[in-house]
């Protein structure tokens, strides 16, 4: 199961091009090995809390593993009850047997990342929990750590045996992948070293989301949109990832990152591939990854704003002088016979008036033909993705009863449609590794390309402009905006 000398690109020609997949998680494929051994490394941090822990509790909730067993790992020396109490709170509407079967399978072990013996010793816990829990092997290596440990625990786990024996290891590596091109070139070189493609998953858990699933269906299925979703209609795209909340206490983590290295290079890059790729051979998973590669191969950098909230500098982990940005706005371009000249323009930041992910497409305009009253501004397409899911077209019509009197008018579609039958983002992807299905996580060379793009915007030197929380933003927006842009949020 674990290594060869197979590399990297062979992993990509190798992908099973699977006509079931990209269904946005609600897989057609039946669960083949329905047991597993999670190994949660960075068992302490928030994601494992908020997110990890309830997704295995709604997976084991729902049936959808039968037996199964999870060790935290972690450096602090804390109990497994301390573990699991932490992420209570986060589980939706707990089922008192179903919270007895994890904490009857959980484990945790405090462990030196860097400390070979130390992963002997996970290696026995590991071997007791498969033999206590009838589990046949299966593994998911479940990585939430900083990218800068993940060569090291990749090389320990492989050292030590700890993904050989029956049944497959997969390992999933939680965004960012690297902090930059040379670091997320090395990792990718140094899993290869122990590890085939194939076990690899790099989670972007925005592809988790229902609605994301749902872009390429959308406007590849319609009649409706697919004409128009090109240079020839399309004036400017508006991708926009604001959130109210600020670090919420990860200043160690946001302030070597910023707003452009922790949601732009995946999150929204990934929606703009989403949102400007080719049509793929088949709507499927794989061949939806190739046309997003070349999207995110074909990217030109035109601008960059950065912002900086004020109160910022306080924030614990922040040092003192920080010039880390948490807002940005992007002007980006797709250099390719559909879009060249389209402003593609992405805006993100933390403290912000609302907490809101959408993209907007704006059309051209068509000529008045009114003596007066013309609309000012022209139709859109919307697709919100957070807080709550819709697809909405923006058309003018009159005002009933007035003759010429002309007002935008919003089709929606709102969340029941998107949200029937989804589950949390982490829930629909652990259940994805399970299968062993790779579509709905970012293949390494769409990893390397994002990264090239953050290089091409770090070139870009620029003052980092305070902004009040609670705002849109800074006001040297304006830098932005003197190209036309109507913000939309
Ligand atoms: C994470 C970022 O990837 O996405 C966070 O690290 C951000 O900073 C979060 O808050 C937003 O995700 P969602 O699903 O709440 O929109």
């Amino acid at each position: 199961m674990a290594k060869s000398k197979d590399r990297i690109d062979a992993g990509i020609k190798k992908e099973n091009k699977n006509p079931n997949r990209f269904k946005g998680g609600v897989s057609q494929i039946k669960m083949g090995n329905n047991d597993v051994l999670f190994i949660l490394l960075g068992a302490t941090g928030d994601l494992t809390k908020r997110k990890l822990l309830p997704a295995i509790y709604h997976l084991v909730n729902d049936h959808k593993i039968a037996h199964f067993a999870i060790i935290g790992v972690a450096r602090s020396p804390i109990s497994v009850g301390e573990m699991l109490a932490a992420s209570k709170p986060f589980v939706k509407e707990i089922n008192a047997h179903t919270w007895k079967k994890l904490e009857a399978a959980s484990y945790y072990l405090s462990l030196d990342f860097y400390h070979q013996n130390d992963y002997h010793h996970l290696k026995k816990i590991a071997d007791d929990a498969r033999s206590k829990h009838h589990l046949s092997g299966n593994t998911v290596f479940y990585f939430s750590t900083l990218p800068d440990h993940f060569e090291t625990i990749t090389k320990n786990i492989h050292n030590s045996g700890l993904a050989e024996g029956k049944g497959w290891s997969r390992l999933v590596y939680e965004k960012p992948f690297g902090s930059d091109l040379a670091s997320a070139r090395r990792i990718n070189k140094s899993i290869a070293r122990f590890f085939t493609e194939e076990q690899v998953f790099r989670i972007d858990h925005y592809l988790g989301k229902d609605i994301v699933g749902n872009l390429a269906l959308l406007r590849f299925t319609n009649r409706a949109l697919e004409p128009l979703w090109n240079r020839n209609h399309i004036e400017s795209v508006q991708i926009l990832f604001l959130e109210s909340l600020g670090i919420e206490g990860r200043g160690n983590f946001y302030d070597k990152y910023g707003a452009l290295k922790d949601v732009v290079q995946n999150h929204m890059l990934q929606l703009l591939a989403l949102t400007a790729m080719e049509a793929p051979r088949q709507l499927t998973g794989h061949y939806i990854r190739d046309e997003k590669a070349k999207v995110l191969n074909n990217i030109i950098v035109h601008n960059v704003v950065r912002g900086q909230y004020d109160g910022y500098l306080q924030e614990k982990g922040v040092s003192e002088h920080s010039s880390t940005e948490t807002f940005t706005a992007v002007h980006l371009e797709v250099n390719n016979k559909r879009w060249k000249g389209v402003p593609f323009y992405l805006k993100a930041g933390k403290k912000l008036d609302k907490k809101e992910t959408s993209i907007h497409l704006r059309l051209k305009s068509v000529p008045c033909l009114l003596p007066e009253n013309c609309p000012t501004d022209s139709n859109h397409i919307t697709i919100k993705i957070e807080p709550h899911s819709s697809f909405a077209l923006e058309l003018f019509a009159r005002v009933p009863g007035k003759t010429l009197e002309i007002i935008p008018m919003t089709m929606e579609f709102s969340q029941p449609i998107f949200t029937l039958k989804s589950a949390e983002a982490y829930e629909i992807l652990l259940e994805e590794v399970i299968k062993g299905e790779q579509s709905l996580f970012v293949r390494n060379d769409e990893i390397e390309q994002s990264w090239k793009i953050m290089e091409a915007i770090e070139k870009i030197k620029t003052k980092v402009y305070t902004y009040a929380p609670g705002s849109k933003g800074p006001q040297e927006l304006k830098l932005l905006e003197k190209e036309h842009i109507k913000w939309r949020g």
